[in-house]
């Protein structure tokens, strides 16, 4: 990253039209500079030159292209990003700055490891300094005197400056203990305070073993927030990092414990599993899932019991399985969650927890019926749907035939009747994943168009509008019999219909037609350029009466690929032919 400053000189060095100038014709037009386009070809100029706004830049009317100098030097020459900057740098006799930025944030990153380091062991001390509440409650919460050392746990009491002055003695700045997260600034008094007070501290350490964020949780009865924990810092992002990862990757096992809490990592942890990690605070990530991925072939969620931590299992069931984990599913009874669940019942049974944990697709079946009545016709029937849509989900073919005869077995219901509703349901999928496809395919290959949106969806029936106005901007007079026949709701995109509708509106108020009727605060700058664009694009093209009557014909005929027949009423569907027999007229 090139430090901001440098950008801003390198921009001022670099007036966008003089380097624009040494590539194109700059023509003034009014306070305006244009030129045609270099990025398509044209014969009037659409591209317009944004030179005494705070920030230069340029734009085309005609293709859209746009941006900054930097960005047009990128785009006429081809070339990458520091090329371009490069490039400049050398027109204007500047040096970019070479590794000295990298190296000042490597810098910070180091000096911020060492202060976690730092702040980690004085909570650790705390623990055994002159306030024990912190000791009292983990040992209220059955940690073990080695796994409290192990995890590095440790306190923050009450005081708001404790960690603040320990840390500043060892040298570190204010800016060092804001930018790790440890303290606060006051509004009020302007001083720095301590961000953990009278909470247990769960240092968070990455795979290297730095200590790279903390989880703090109050010992008091209603502290809030019951955890608190560091936002991302240039050492730390949330998403990117599981708890316990550093011990659980020594464990050598394929199969990994997924948690939700900190406690219930350790807990897990010191009854023996070792291979136990949690998100932090946060919902699970695709990130967080391929670093398991790296470890592991199956995830074991053991997530809380209520309706939370199983809605969470629905998502992270998808997320693992799209980077290639099986997941599986652990049941408690009686039990929140794992720690409370280990405290009651001890380890071992903990242990036929995880042996006995369903696989994924199981829990989902299961789930079908949550809601449903078994009794009733209805509860089974919806129970039924809500199977045949897991099923049609599951991709291996012969997987899905084991599961799909333990459901028509449950259910009591025809193996063959299943399947046939399974596999009508797996074609419609396809078919809407290739429909789906086919549109992310011509979305991605029509530039995006910001003036006119939904002109990407409908090109045929907004290039028909285009001609319609373009052929009204040069003939007004034909506006009566045009809009006799085309109203301004059949217009198919919501910016020509505006256009449509705005110039009907000034021709019927009498006034003369001049594209300055579009300047005005109907329509955006942007807009504006757009329609002034209109007559411009069509410059050579001669449009006939009849031309116009086959646009309206388009524009008309639109409903006949649209309406899906199978949907309409008998009444609807008589309607929609008669329309389309005197569309044909
Ligand atoms: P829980 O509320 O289920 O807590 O939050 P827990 O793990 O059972 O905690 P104890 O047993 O009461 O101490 C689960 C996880 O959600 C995050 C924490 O990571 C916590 O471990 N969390 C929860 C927060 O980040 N902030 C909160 O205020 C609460
Ligand atoms: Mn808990």
């Amino acid at each position: 990253m090139l430090p901001q400053e440098f950008i801003y000189q390198l921009k001022q060095a670099n007036p966008i039209e003089q380097v624009m100038g040494s590539y194109v014709q700059l023509i003034r037009a009014g306070s305006l500079l244009k030129c045609n386009c270099p990025f398509h070809s044209e014969k009037t100029p659409s591209c317009v030159v944004y030179a005494d706004t705070q920030d230069p830049h340029f734009y085309c009317f005609g293709c859209h292209a746009g941006g900054d100098v930097i960005s047009f030097i990128r785009q006429i020459e081809g070339i990458g990003y520091m090329d371009a900057v490069r490039m400049l740098a050398e027109r204007a006799g500047m040096t970019v700055p070479s590794q000295s930025q990298d190296n000042r944030e490597e810098n910070m990153r180091m000096r911020l490891l060492e202060l976690n380091r730092a702040a980690a062991n004085y909570y650790y001390k705390q623990l055994t300094g002159p306030d024990k509440r912190g000791l009292v409650y983990l040992k209220e919460r059955a940690l073990r005197p080695d796994i409290i050392k192990k995890y590095g746990l440790g306190f923050a009491g009450e005081q708001w400056d404790g960690l603040l002055n320990a840390m500043k003695n060892l040298g570190f700045t204010d800016e060092e203990l804001l930018a790790a997260n440890l303290c606060s600034r006051s509004q009020k008094t302007g001083n720095l305070y301590d961000r953990f007070r009278s909470r247990v501290i769960f240092p968070i350490i990455d795979l290297r073993g730095n200590v790279i964020a903390f989880g703090g949780r109050t010992i008091e009865k209603d502290g809030e927030p019951k955890y608190l924990n560091s936002s991302d810092t240039p050492v730390f992002k949330k998403g990117r990092n599981l708890f316990s990862m550093n011990f659980a990757k020594k464990s050598q096992s394929k199969r990994l414990i997924l948690a939700e809490g900190y406690m219930d990592v350790i807990a897990v942890h010191q009854a023996g599993f070792e291979n136990v990690v949690a998100s932090l605070g946060t919902a699970l990530t695709p990130d967080q899932c391929r670093l398991m991925r790296q470890y592991a072939d199956e995830v074991v969620i053991s997530y809380d019991s209520d309706a939370a931590g199983q809605n969470a299992t629905v998502k992270a069931v998808n997320l693992l399985r799209a980077v290639g984990l099986r997941p599986r599913i652990l049941h408690m009874h009686d039990a929140k969650d794992p720690d409370e669940y280990i405290k009651k019942f001890g380890a071992p049974y903990f242990r036929k927890l995880l042996e006995d944990a369903d696989d994924a697709l199981t829990y989902e079946l299961q789930r079908c019926r949550d809601g449903t009545d078994p009794e009733s016709e209805d509860g089974t029937i919806t129970a039924l749907h809500k199977a045949v849509s897991v099923l049609a989900g599951i991709t291996n073919e012969m997987e899905r035939n084991v599961y799909l005869s333990r459901v028509a077995k449950d259910y009591d219901i025809n193996t063959q009747l299943l399947e046939a509703q399974v596999d009508r349901e797996i074609k419609k999928r396809k078919n809407s994943a290739k429909k789906q496809d086919w549109q992310n395919r011509v979305s991605l290959l029509r530039p995006r168009d910001p003036v006119n949106p939904e002109a990407s969806q409908h090109q045929k029936e907004a290039t028909a509008e285009e001609y319609i106005l373009c052929y009204l901007f040069r003939q007004p007079d034909a506006l009566e019999s045009v809009m006799e026949r085309i109203k301004p709701e059949e217009f198919v995109t919501e910016f020509h219909r505006r256009v449509y509708e705005k110039l009907a509106e000034m021709l019927k108020q009498g006034y003369d037609f001049s594209l300055s009727l579009f300047s005005g605060e109907d329509f955006t700058p942007d807009e504006t350029g757009r329609i002034t664009g209109i007559p411009a694009k069509y410059d050579e093209i001669d449009i006939s009466p009849q031309t116009v009557e086959d646009c309206i014909r388009t524009l008309k005929q639109r409903p006949m690929q649209d309406v899906d027949m199978s949907t309409l009423s008998d009444a609807d569907a008589s309607a929609f032919f008669a329309q389309i027999r005197q569309n044909k007229r």
